[in-house]
């Protein structure tokens, strides 16, 4: 297969392309993007015969941001007859996939592909059969091997092809689904409770995300993620001007400083996690952060970086590569990772994890 099929945030689309053109070029992958506006999704054409099978095994999922999902594809497939839809996908696949662990029948998130999912989990049923007849998805489902999935872009037309479980977002169109807590203060809790489903493995949860832990949160009114740190039992120094909600200053868990979020240095030096919400530039959240993490007041770091500017793409890479340097010149290994998230707007999320500083200088940048 030579193309990737990359879901991403309607209205997105530019950027997940010159992501994937950037990556993809790093690897000795050339090609190039084909961008519908407002699609949902983008495809990238390699020019070898395999480079969408090489990109979805070489290129590591969770280092693209503005990707929900990647999948190796081939030639779109146009106007399914009605009687046997089944049989041009299984024609299409056979040889490109053996022995796939589950099926995925999905759209674009987008509003017009609403009336189309109902059609796709309709007839993920037959397909699915007809698949195992053919040899191409096992009996039972198997969470090691390959996924299947057929993308609708139209009634009657889609891509078919694969992804790799071990590169891969695990969730039905990349998109976790997850539910509003009633008693959370604001929506944005969903962004740091999808956050930690993006960069925390769950098996390490209650290690890095633990009861009694100490955290703090910069921007953090109402309290929307500080309501997700006292969920897990944590302890939470919530800097803000505006009000906290009640609810989470009852909880004897929270301590609320109106003061300057830039300002603010901790009090105490077991502190954990670092959060931050504030709506600022980008070049001054990362430039906070690098100060937190160089000056080793917090082992892990969530942040959201706000793009209400054109060349959003541009202005993220910008701002990794600055952190990236800034915590290499200091000595410090750490993990960086940034997404797109489902309930992130004109913003990223950035998770950086501080493996282990070597012996380093204070920084103190305000
Ligand atoms: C998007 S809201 C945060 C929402 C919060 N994460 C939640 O889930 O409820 C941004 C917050 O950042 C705060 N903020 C902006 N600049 C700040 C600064 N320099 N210091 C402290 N807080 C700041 C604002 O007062 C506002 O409450």
């Amino acid at each position: 297969m030579n193309k990737v099929l990359l879901y991403c945030r309607q209205g997105f689309e530019k950027e997940c392309a010159a992501e994937i053109a950037e990556k993809a070029a790093a690897l000795g992958i050339f090609g190039f993007p084909r961008v519908k506006e407002n699609a949902g999704y983008i495809l990238f054409e390699g020019y070898q015969p395999d480079d969408g099978d090489k990109l979805v095994r070489e290129l590591p999922f969770p280092r693209l941001i503005f990707t929900r999902q990647m999948v190796a594809v081939g030639d779109l497939i146009r106007d399914l007859p009605q009687e046997d839809r089944v049989s041009p996908i299984v024609a299409a696949l056979l040889g490109a996939v053996k022995r796939a662990g589950d099926l995925r029948v999905e759209v674009a998130d987008t509003n017009e592909s609403k009336e189309l999912l109902k059609f796709c989990r309709k007839f993920t049923v037959p397909l699915r059969i007809g698949l195992r007849q053919a040899g191409i998805l096992l009996n039972h489902e198997n969470a090691k091997q390959p996924l299947v999935h057929v993308f609708f872009i139209a009634p009657g037309h889609c891509y078919v092809g694969y992804s790799l479980r071990n590169n891969n977002s695990p969730f039905f169109m990349g998109i976790p689904r997850l539910r509003f807590p009633s008693d959370a203060p604001s929506r944005s809790t969903l962004k740091l409770e999808e956050a930690f489903h993006v960069f925390i493995p769950a098996d390490e949860w209650d290690e890095r995300l633990a009861s009694g832990m100490y955290a703090v949160d910069l921007g953090a009114c109402p309290g929307g993620w500080t309501y997700q740190l006292v969920q897990r039992g944590m302890m939470v120094h919530a800097v803000d001007n505006g009000p906290m909600a009640p609810c989470l200053m009852d909880s004897g868990q929270v301590m609320h400083h109106r003061e300057d979020g830039f300002k603010y240095r901790p009090t105490r030096h077991n502190v954990y996690w670092l959060v931050c919400d504030m709506v600022e530039k980008p070049v001054r959240v990362a430039r906070l952060m690098g100060t937190w993490l160089v000056n080793g007041w917090c082992r892990e770091a969530i942040f959201n970086l706000k793009l209400p500017m054109k060349k959003r793409y541009e202005e993220v890479s910008h701002n990794l590569s600055m952190l990236a340097e800034l915590l290499s010149e200091n000595g410090i290994n750490a993990q960086i990772q940034a997404r797109h998230l489902y309930h992130d707007r004109e913003e990223v999320t950035v998770h950086v994890r501080r493996i282990w500083s070597a012996a380093g200088g204070r920084r103190d940048e305000r």
